[in-house]
């Protein structure tokens, strides 16, 4: 009886590592792209199932949410730049940052390009690109003193987590090819 038990959870253990879980795949994911800590991941995705079919789908569909986000995100650094009341320094930030962004939503196009060509190495650098533009942004309001001037400290987090889904998307496909 209780050899079977175990025998139950073992196999049950083998099916799990078999076909993959959240953990595993957060677990490339950041080690394909450091930006994004393990950590973060797995308590990011803790709710999350990926999808049981049309997963190539479900991954444009995301990178298409995350290019008008981006798109969204151009808008609001114009208005900044726009802001008299906004000083010069913050305003060579803000212009860095709508240069990054601006360069991420045309990788993502060529990202959805690799993708459709099963080069999922090339999709996954592209991801990882607009992965760290965010990152990027912030780190040019860094003050030399200490601390963080960022106006876009909400938002910039938001373009973040919407990369961490088709970059772990990736690490499933890659196993399934
Ligand atoms: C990006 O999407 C997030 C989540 O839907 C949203 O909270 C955020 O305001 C969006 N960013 C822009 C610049 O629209
Ligand atoms: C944004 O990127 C596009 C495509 O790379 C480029 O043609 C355009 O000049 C850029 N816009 C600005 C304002 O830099």
């Amino acid at each position: 009886m209780k050899f079977s038990a175990y025998l139950i959870v073992f196999s049950l253990f083998l099916s799990q590592c078999s076909s993959g879980s959240v953990s595993e795949y957060c677990m490339e994911a950041s080690e394909f792209d450091r930006g994004l800590s393990y950590d973060f991941c797995v308590a990011f995705l803790s709710n999350w199932q990926p999808p049981s079919s049309n997963l190539e789908d479900y991954w444009v569909n995301s990178i298409q949410l995350t290019k008008s986000n981006g798109t969204n995100m151009l808008s609001v650094i114009s208005k900044l730049l726009d802001d008299k009341s906004i000083d010069e320094h913050m305003k060579g930030g803000l212009n860095g940052c709508f240069d990054s962004y601006n360069d991420t939503i045309s990788e993502l196009d060529a990202a959805v390009v690799a993708f459709k060509a099963k080069d999922f190495d090339t999709a996954g650098t592209k991801v990882s690109e607009s992965l760290d533009t965010p990152i990027a942004c912030e780190l040019l309001f860094a003050n030399p003193t200490g601390g963080n001037s960022s106006p876009l400290t909400t938002e910039n987090n938001a373009y973040f987590k919407l990369n961490v889904i088709p970059l772990v998307v990736l690490q499933i496909l890659k196993h399934s090819s």
